[in-house]
């Protein structure tokens, strides 16, 4: 495994991502022809709307009945995109919520959340669970967004991602980002490709961007890691 991508809506007809198995198809091809070859299915889980149960099944049925249709050589493994509420703490157990056989959870949060709200919900999730959480693209918290604010995340507990297109804006967000990924706290990467028309990023000219602007080390770096989640190391870190 090369380029492997953590965070992508590529599961048809589970969330608002992908809507058949044909445009999931189209959409790998695509990641593929960047040299993509491992992909995580991350779709949307909602604690207000389902069950984890109910979403679970759902999910793995959905990856049943596609999986065998996609390409054969690209890693495939499954997780959730999980919006953290105070509800989703009622669920006994959502440990078939991280990445398959592990312990690590992409996290969604109200991208109104406060660096104290965010922190106390990182720690209940690895206090009540044993769940890390892999925090979805950082960039869409204004508040949290800091060298400030992204330190108490990591120390409270949690991984953070970035999605791969997130230098592609104005220059002051850029330059913002910029030092948030230069210091070191950022480990991973994804595209979180939903569909053909909505997100879905020019893989090569981000990761040229990232690369640009941030060095091959870090664009590296954050490989490692997603390779290290894939073949389900227990401490990543
Ligand atoms: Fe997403």
């Amino acid at each position: 495994m090369k380029y492997c991508d953590i965070h992508t809506h590529l599961l048809p007809c589970m969330d608002d991502g992908s809507k058949s198995v044909q445009e999931s198809i189209a959409l790998i091809n695509r990641l593929k022809v960047y040299g993509v070859d491992a992909i995580a299915f991350t779709p949307h889980y909602y604690s207000n709307q389902e069950s984890v149960e109910s979403f679970i099944a759902r999910r793995d049925k959905a990856a049943t009945d596609s999986i065998h249709q996609f390409p054969k050589d690209v890693v495939y493994t499954l997780g959730a995109e999980v919006f953290v509420t105070d509800l989703l703490f009622s669920a006994d157990d959502i440990s078939q919520l991280c990445y398959s056989n592990t312990n690590y959870m992409l996290t969604e949060l109200s991208y109104d959340i406060s660096v104290k709200r965010a922190c106390d919900l990182v720690e209940r999730l690895r206090c009540n669970y044993g769940v890390v959480p892999v925090i979805a693209h950082v960039e869409r918290y204004p508040e949290v967004l800091s060298l400030k604010g992204v330190s108490a995340l990591v120390n409270a507990g949690a991984l953070i991602q970035t999605n791969i297109d997130s230098l592609c804006c104005g220059y002051f967000q850029r330059k913002k980002m910029i030092k948030i990924l230069d210091s070191g706290l950022i480990s991973f990467l994804g595209t979180d490709t939903h569909s053909l028309k909505k997100r879905c990023p020019d893989f090569a000219e981000c990761s040229r961007k990232i690369i640009n602007y941030c060095g091959k080390d870090f664009y590296g770096n954050c490989m490692q890691m997603a390779q290290r989640l894939f073949v389900n190391e227990v401490d990543i870190l």
